[in-house]
């Protein structure tokens, strides 16, 4: 099966989608960093094309796309996320239509859609919900928590499927398994110190100051700024606004939701459970669900940035045997009638 992916990132969902039988025929998105990254881990073609400024008419010409039997993306999410409070004016909330528009003129048997959770609250959500069923799509929507598809991390968000008819059994069929913890995940790799570099791609440890570290030190696993004695929280600090802040995680749970930030200890709960330092980009994939063959940008931000709004690879490798094997369940059906 054909997919084109659309705001593709670094491809953590193509890469899902291949492991799971499609084949990708380009991912594009506008960021070219992003996409020399996708380009050392995909056979698929990557393009640099800002979708907003292009029709998908124009796009198809100029990059030859021809016929794809599936659509996937996850326009940019920023706009829909709580901490941005759901600004329902965020522009880039539209990109969400941008994506409709591809989908309309591709005409894909099949569309994925992935987005953060406050998605659901948001009325544009609705209404892009009426035009895919105004093109002819069955539509279902699910809000998927990773920790039940087998991925170390409690990230949560919705997946949006479309098909002639069966979209609600693609989700109601993709399959679940107990997530491993993050012991499981990180639990053999290198150990580092604060700043020290390793061979292996992305396990680079961030550097902090000396008393980020005094910090972090006293903070047990499970334990976050609120467990420091008061000389050592920010002044600012508000148990209620500011949770997580500082926050380590634990040997035998779930991370908590790998965030584009995960290299500041301040921005949440980042800590690795007995180092005494932020994650690496390796350790954030893995909780991530890369494979250690995925290579990210040697540059530790731009990693983080690549890995934090990655879809995580298993979830799409999930999502994707579904959409397979019910389509081969329709096909047989199809193909019985016939011969009947
Ligand atoms: C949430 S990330 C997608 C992650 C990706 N699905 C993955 O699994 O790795 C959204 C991507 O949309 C891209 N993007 C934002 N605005 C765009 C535009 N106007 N045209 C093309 N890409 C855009 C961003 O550069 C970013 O990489």
């Amino acid at each position: 099966m054909k997919v084109l992916d659309l705001f593709c990132g670094v491809g953590g969902l193509s890469y899902g989608l291949e492991e799971a039988g499609f084949d990708v025929v380009a991912g594009v998105d506008h960021d070219e960093d992003v996409i020399e990254t996708f380009n050392e881990n995909h056979s698929a073609r990557g393009i640099v094309a800002d979708l907003k400024n292009t029709t998908p008419e124009d796009f198809d010409e100029e990059y030859n796309i021809g016929d794809v039997d599936s659509v996937s993306g996850g326009p940019p999410c920023q706009g829909f996320s709580n901490a941005n409070m759901n600004n329902g004016d965020d522009e880039r909330n539209n990109l969400i239509f941008t994506f409709a528009d591809y989908v309309e003129y591709f005409d894909p048997d099949y569309f994925l859609m992935e987005n953060v959770v406050g998605i659901l609250s948001d009325s544009r959500y609705e209404d892009l919900l009426q035009r895919f069923e105004d093109m002819g799509y069955d539509v279902a929507y699910e809000n998927m928590l990773a920790t039940e598809y087998g991925i170390p991390q409690k990230r949560r968000r919705v997946i949006t499927v479309g098909s002639r008819d069966i979209s609600k059994e693609i989700l109601d069929h993709v399959s679940t398994k107990d997530s491993p913890t993050v012991k499981d995940a990180i639990g053999d790799l290198p150990v580092l110190e604060v700043g020290e570099d390793s061979d292996m791609n992305a396990h680079t440890a961030p550097n902090h100051r000396s008393d980020t570290v005094e910090k972090i030190k006293r903070v047990p696993q499970g334990g976050d700024m609120g467990d420091l004695p008061e000389e050592y929280q920010l002044k600012s600090y508000d148990p209620e606004r500011h949770s997580c802040c500082y926050g380590r995680l634990e040997w035998d749970e779930p991370a908590d939701t790998i965030t584009t930030g995960f290299l500041r200890n301040g921005s949440g709960r980042f800590t690795h459970p007995e180092q005494h330092r932020a994650l690496t980009p390796r350790e954030a994939a893995r909780l991530q669900s890369f494979p250690d063959s995925f290579k990210f940008s040697e540059d530790i931000y731009q990693a983080s940035k690549e890995i934090g709004n990655a879809v995580p690879p298993e979830l799409a490798r999930r999502i994707g045997n579904s959409i397979q094997i019910q389509d081969s369940i329709t096909t047989a059906v199809q193909n019985q009638g016939i011969a009947d």
